[in-house]
């Protein structure tokens, strides 16, 4: 039976993922933040904060007392935290690493022996938000840029073993993320960054009613476990590519500009 540890299985993507994979027969250990959590699901699970390093090392030896070797893991725990730079607190911004980059990194560490045991692969859910920028996303871009240059590093380092490393680059997909997303405590309404605010309210009022179906976000991280073919990146969701072939576009102008500005120097 092929084995897989996800952590935040309590809803959204990461509870798909685990309910598909226990379906195909996988045998699935997801965490859960909430110990009210543990009852209601069908595939075991273990209470895990993915910033209590305790907890997390403890979560690399119940893997490998249980099994030993592990086909899968799929870092999806996480949150968005959304605020302009100005009125940011250290503390928020911290937060914001620790639980979707520092966090996913310790699980990986603890989990490497037996993914390597199994020569297995590991999924990052990176975000589109991993690729390019946006107002007022700056703790949550720099989490999953860490995330993206983590993986690249990661990947060329476990390639000898045989361990895969995907990263999936969703973008907004209809889960209760947008509904639970904590935004900058010291939130002026009314400050200088007012307008850019609503922007942001606007924006999450409209994932929450009218982003999509995460089915097909579930179904692309279920065939990056599953399938060895699967691509390094991918971006997932309507127009993500395009958001990623556009960006990749301007990184490309930005080199030219620079090299012609240390010309002019
Ligand atoms: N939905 C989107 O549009 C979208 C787009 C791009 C990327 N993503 C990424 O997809 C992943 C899953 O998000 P989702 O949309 O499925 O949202 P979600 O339903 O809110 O799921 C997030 C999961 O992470 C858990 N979690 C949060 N903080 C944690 C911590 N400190 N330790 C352990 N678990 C923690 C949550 O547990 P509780 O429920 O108990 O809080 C929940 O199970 C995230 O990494 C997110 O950044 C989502």
């Amino acid at each position: 039976m092929q084995t897989a540890v996800i952590t935040g299985t309590s809803s959204g993507l990461g509870r798909g993922v685990a309910q598909r994979l226990h379906s195909l027969g996988w045998d699935v250990l997801g965490t859960v933040l909430d110990r009210a959590d543990e009852d209601t699901l069908p595939w075991a699970t273990v209470v895990l904060d993915v910033t209590d390093d305790d907890a997390v090392a403890a979560l690399g030896l119940v893997v490998q007392e249980r099994w030993g070797h592990l086909d899968a893991l799929v870092n999806n725990a996480g949150y968005a935290m959304g605020g302009p730079w100005e009125e940011l607190t250290p503390g928020e911004i911290r937060r914001q690493l620790d639980v979707n980059l520092v966090g996913a990194m310790a699980v990986t560490s603890v989990c490497l022996p037996a993914l390597r045991a199994a020569q297995g692969v590991v999924v990052n859910v990176s975000s589109v938000s991993g690729q390019a920028g946006d107002p007022l996303m700056g703790p949550y871009n720099a989490s999953k840029f860490g995330l993206e240059g983590a993986s690249e590093a990661l990947r060329a380092e476990v390639r000898p073993f045989g361990v895969r490393v995907v990263l999936v680059e969703p973008g907004p997909f209809r889960t209760p993320i947008s509904r639970t997303s904590p935004q900058a405590a010291g939130k002026d309404p009314d400050g200088v960054y007012a307008e850019q605010w609503r922007a942001v309210d606007d924006w999450l009022a409209w994932h929450a009613a009218a982003s999509a179906d995460p089915q097909a976000c579930v179904d692309a991280i279920v065939g990056a476990v599953t399938r060895d073919d699967a691509p390094f990146r991918i971006p997932v969701g309507e127009g993500i590519a395009d958001v990623v072939r556009k960006h990749a576009a301007a990184l490309v102008r930005q080199a030219d500009a620079a090299e012609e500005f240390l010309r002019s120097l």
